[in-house]
């Protein structure tokens, strides 16, 4: 059995062969690479925190009729494009059980994932006005968002919220928005990676700016309900998951089912667009879209253009999946809580061996314990920190990668098993005993 920290001189060998500088500075996939490939020439595992797959099985309900809808067929027949009655009917049902918010049935538009969903709101929210064409990232986020944009050829604004939450993040949005050029605002909440959640008052002032300048918000649940402090569980009753669409007027929700129900294997997710999104026309758009309105043109134009709809099976999967959670038959949180067991004990573990969290706080409350967290070793850069875990057998991410202006990794916990909870703990307490000053 190997001890850490490993071999240094062949650690460094195997990075070399991947064409790497520095671990810190890989992207997920090339993180994920040079950990395989560490893990084969040592016979040696890993603490492995840098990819974000759920760790947990599919949601029975959603398997079952998936299979039923094989069985009776659909896979022969295209589905529609604004996506099945029942998906359709079940989500309207579930934004107003678990959001609060009521939608029309036309709003609840499914998609090949939360990536398809993203790169057709992008697509379509900057061909409305010609002025109006670029997107604004309340950062850090999800690098591939940033991609997306890149190979559409969409100019972006971005800023790390750390030093902007609660009041201040009115005029840092505002000096955005006032160049007139900002076509639409993406954030996630809970956030990937830094694992924050907007409070009522910032969605308010997000949606008030994007109403005053007329400003598409597109929000992020891929995380939805994963804010462990609040129950959000129970169909129609309070709390609810916050979300701007309380207030905004233009604004597109994604609702994955990739991390909410461990459906990443199948991609689907939806997309809710705001009624007054739906409705909205500009002269301008017929540059692109045949049709007249945003809605008819994200199916029909955008959506249509990519995939011709979201594949027929998992979208009644997904439905049987809401509709157990509209009726109180499945919990949708009390499944999740397995990520928020380990993410503590692993923040714990690190804070006890001179490790720091990074975004620590939504303003003044202790962020929640979930899928993601940040953290980092005082004294030296997020890159450093993971350059040298490698060698005591932890992986992550650079936080350099996501948007974010500090110093640290991020870890996810999904793919932690419960057994190597207490390795992890012995490998960070070597890690201090290593580096303290
Ligand atoms: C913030 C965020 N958005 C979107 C996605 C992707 O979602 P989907 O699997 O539905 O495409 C992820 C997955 O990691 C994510 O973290």
């Amino acid at each position: 059995m190997n001890k850490v920290p490993l071999n240094r001189e062949a650690v460094d060998k195997i990075i070399a062969d991947n064409k790497i500088k520095s671990v810190g500075k890989a992207s997920i996939r090339e993180v994920k690479k040079i950990i395989d490939d560490v893990e084969k020439a040592f016979d040696f595992r890993f603490v492995r925190m840098e990819m974000g797959i759920p760790g947990l099985p599919t949601v029975k309900q959603g398997v079952d009729a998936q299979i039923q809808a094989l069985k009776d067929g659909v896979s022969a027949i295209y589905p529609d494009i604004y996506g099945t009655a029942e998906l359709k009917h079940e989500t309207k049902r579930f934004v107003k059980n678990f959001l609060d918010v009521d939608v029309p049935e036309d709003s609840c538009v499914p998609v090949t994932g939360s990536m398809q969903g993203s790169f057709a709101s992008f697509m379509t929210v900057t061909k409305m006005d010609a002025k109006k064409n670029k997107l604004l990232f309340i950062d850090p986020g999800f690098p591939v968002q940033k991609q997306q944009c890149k190979i559409l050829g969409i100019a972006t604004e971005t800023f790390d919220v750390y030093q902007y939450r609660g009041e201040k993040l009115r005029a840092k949005l505002e000096s955005y928005l006032q160049t007139g050029e900002i076509a639409g605002i993406v954030y996630s909440s809970p956030n990937n990676p830094a694992w924050f959640c907007f409070n009522d008052e910032e969605l308010k002032i997000i949606a008030d700016l994007a109403n005053q300048y007329d400003v598409v918000i597109m929000e992020d649940l891929a995380y939805f309900g994963m804010d462990f402090r609040k129950d959000i569980s129970q169909p129609g009753v309070a709390p609810f998951q916050p979300t701007v669409a309380k207030w905004a007027k233009k604004y597109i929700l994604m609702i994955s089912g990739s991390k909410a129900f461990s459906y990443a294997g199948e991609r689907i997710a939806v997309i809710v667009i705001s009624p007054e999104l739906y409705a909205w026309h500009t002269d301008y758009m017929k540059t692109y879209f045949a049709q007249d309105t945003f809605g008819r043109a994200i199916v029909f134009g955008s959506i249509y253009a990519l995939s011709s709809g979201t594949s027929h099976s998992v979208q009644y999967g997904l439905a049987a999946v809401m509709k157990a959670c509209n009726d109180g038959t499945y919990n949708l949180v009390e499944a999740l809580r397995d990520y928020e067991k380990k993410a503590k004990f692993m923040k714990d573990a690190l804070v006890e061996n001179g490790f720091e969290i990074v975004y620590d706080k939504d303003q003044d409350v202790p962020i929640a314990d979930g899928f993601y967290f940040t953290f980092n070793y005082p004294g030296m850069t997020g890159e450093q920190t993971l350059n040298e875990l490698v060698y005591y057998g932890i992986s992550a991410i650079c936080l350099d990668i996501t948007g974010s202006d500090q110093q640290g990794l991020r870890a996810c916990v999904s793919l932690v098993p419960h057994e190597m909870l207490p390795v992890f703990a012995e490998r960070v307490k070597q890690f201090n005993i290593d580096h303290k000053k």
